[in-house]
């Protein structure tokens, strides 16, 4: 038994599962296991220790082609902030065009934090669709209207993030539950993937009923086997309660973080208003003294860093293979999609 969704068609996919990207953590290890279990396995942007995201980015799918056959992604975030993002959207798409495994197998661009436009904008991106690539344009949108600027912009897709999710999250606070019901009403013909507190199968038929073709998982594939994340980083998943994190200010816009010297030190946000107020003032000098508690949390200091992680925690007990996470998921799924068939009189 297989679940087919329009997303598993679109991207040539077994399953409707896909990894979130991580960044500026290192995600090559999960993109390869996750692709291999059927899933979709996503390249994060990253640029830790001062290194060039371009030159990370290309070595990292390499890497991913020499280890899978099966479709890939990656993540550009392309927040004004993300100085390198346009550079990365016109080199990336470049070196894609430029190698026919790569091109062959690279499916999926996700951007995110910033706008739409700055990946469709880039003339080597134009270039690499008009050569004949399946790749795929998705934009997160963690909130309404932001979905509506993706729409208009003309994406392949939308990651439709709640704010239960870990890491980057929009200002309006919304859960998944409602956003999702908001935007598969609005948006019925587009395609949809589901992020945001996502760890179970009982999750992802709850997703597939609602209209999405897949759901994308962060906080559930760190506790894996293959994660490049740190032990300790790890080991906070399986023992951690949904309300061990806090939603706080970022420098990209709000994130949730697990409660720790840094997140608890590092500002809760109030209103929008004052949270955009505190953006307009960061530099890209402030953002780059910021990535250090990122360098901190990639070496092991779980205390001081900066720990990305979503409510999810509260319902992974265990720290497994990425197969055995894909393969409970589907399972799980398809006995509760059997169990809501039945129903149906
Ligand atoms: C460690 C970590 C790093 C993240 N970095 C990024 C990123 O670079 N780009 C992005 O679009 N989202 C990023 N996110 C958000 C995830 O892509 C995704 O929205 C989130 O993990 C979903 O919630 P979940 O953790 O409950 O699955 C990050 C999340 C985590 C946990």
């Amino acid at each position: 038994m297989v679940l087919k969704t329009n997303i598993t068609e679109m991207l040539g996919i077994k399953h409707p599962i896909i990894s979130a990207p991580m960044g500026p953590f290192y995600t090559k290890e999960l993109t390869v296991a996750v692709s291999e279990a059927g899933g979709l396995g996503v390249l994060s942007h990253t640029n830790l220790f001062g290194k060039n995201s371009l030159a990370e980015m290309k070595s990292d799918m390499e890497y991913v082609v020499e280890h899978t056959d099966k479709p890939f992604g990656f993540n550009i975030r392309t927040s004004r902030l993300q100085l390198d993002a346009p550079g990365l959207c016109r080199g990336i798409s470049r070196f894609i065009m430029d190698n026919p495994k790569i091109k062959e197998q690279c499916v999926y661009a996700v951007t995110s934090a910033g706008s739409p436009k700055t990946l469709p904008k880039a003339k080597t991106y134009q270039r690499l669709k008009e050569s004949g690539s399946n790749i795929k344009h998705f934009h997160v949108a963690p909130a309404l209207w932001l979905a509506d600027k993706c729409v208009t912009s003309g994406v392949d897709g939308m990651v439709v993030t709640g704010w239960e999710g870990g890491g980057h999250q929009s200002y309006e606070k919304i859960s998944t539950l409602v956003l999702l019901q908001q935007v598969t009403k609005k948006y019925s013909e587009t395609p949809i993937i589901a992020c945001g507190g996502f760890s179970t199968g009982e999750g992802l038929a709850s997703a597939l009923a609602m209209g999405a073709g897949a759901i994308a998982m962060g906080s559930r594939f760190i506790a894996s086997k293959e994660s490049e994340f740190h032990d300790k980083y790890k080991n906070i998943v399986p023992s951690g309660k949904a309300d061990d994190t806090l939603w706080v200010t970022g420098v990209l816009g709000p994130i949730r973080l697990w409660k720790n010297n840094y997140s608890s030190h590092h500002g809760v946000v109030t209103s929008k208003e004052e949270k955009m107020a505190m953006e307009a003032q960061i530099t890209p000098q402030i953002a780059m003294e910021d990535q250090k508690h990122y360098e901190m949390t990639y070496a092991g200091n779980i205390e001081d860093g900066a720990v990305l992680l979503g409510q999810s925690i509260g319902v992974i007990n265990s720290i497994e293979s990425v197969k055995n996470i894909v393969d409970d998921i589907i399972k799980i799924a398809e006995k509760r999609l059997k169990e809501a068939n039945n129903y149906i009189l």
